[in-house]
């Protein structure tokens, strides 16, 4: 299977506007920076490493942290795959402009190939060779995942990341649906989201399901954090960040 890209780069307003502000905002690009190396260090082979992005509850970032890590990767010259797997809300697959085509769940259910479904988003306005790589959720529901073979689905996964330098997969959050502990179980790492001021006992209970199905937890991003509100802030550091991305 081959996944070469020969489209031309569509300019992604989602992708390209988070990647502006990540050029903007020195402290932003060094936190999805620490995050990649991060991924990294849980795998460290050249190529291959897939990461789930998940969540106890909705709304806690995850659709923004997993394409600013594929952008971020990208970004640090790395072949960058985001995958759109929250087939609840398809909200990845909405923001690109790519609701309506085939994706992630036809893969899975090898009723399409990755090269048929995957295109290159530009990460610059106008578009230029600086791309990230999607996959859409898919035409079909979550509903289809109970239909897939799972033993399967992670040989195709597995064949698709070894041709990625990173894949990122947004997702629905653990506790709200079984479908991000499926996706767990196909990828080498997953990292919970847990936006400022959520409920320690609910993330501790998406932790536990996600360690019970044997997923490689590497950890937790604090997002929407808020110093004023929260606590301090890294303001004492601030003069070590980067004034301007290259
Ligand atoms: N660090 C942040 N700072 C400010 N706003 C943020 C941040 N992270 C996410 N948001 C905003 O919070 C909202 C929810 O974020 P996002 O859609 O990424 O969450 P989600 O976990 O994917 O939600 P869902 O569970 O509904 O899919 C969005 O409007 C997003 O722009
Ligand atoms: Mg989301």
């Amino acid at each position: 299977m081959s996944t070469e890209l020969v489209c031309q780069p569509i300019a992604g307003t989602w992708l390209s506007g988070l990647a502006k502000m990540m050029a903007e905002n020195p402290e932003f690009a060094e936190a999805y920076d620490a995050l990649l190396g991060a991924v990294r260090l849980a795998r460290p082979d050249a190529s291959g490493g897939s990461v789930l992005v998940t969540s106890a509850k909705p709304g806690e970032g995850k659709t923004t942290v997993s394409s600013c890590l594929a952008i971020a990767a990208s970004l640090a010259g790395r072949r960058a795959l985001l995958i759109d797997g929250d087939l609840r809300r398809l909200s990845l697959s909405a923001a690109v402009g790519s609701a309506d085509t085939s994706g992630l769940i036809e893969v899975l259910l090898g009723q399409g190939s990755a090269a048929d479904v995957i295109r290159p988003f530009s990460l610059t306005d106008p578009p230029s060779a600086n791309v990230v790589s999607f996959m859409a959720g898919g035409r079909r529901s979550s509903a289809s995942l109970a239909a897939v073979d799972w033993g399967q689905a992670r040989s195709i996964f597995k064949a698709i990341s070894q041709q990625f330098g990173i894949v990122v997969v947004d997702s629905p959050p653990v506790l709200a649906a079984n479908d991000a502990l499926l996706f767990a179980s196909i990828v080498d790492s997953v990292v919970l989201v847990v936006g400022a001021g959520a409920n320690i006992s609910e993330v501790q209970r998406a932790k536990e399901q996600l360690e019970a199905i044997g997923a490689r937890n590497i950890g937790a991003i604090l997002n929407r954090f808020e110093p004023k509100l929260h606590g301090r802030s890294n303001q004492p550091y601030r003069g070590y960040y980067r004034r301007t991305r290259a």
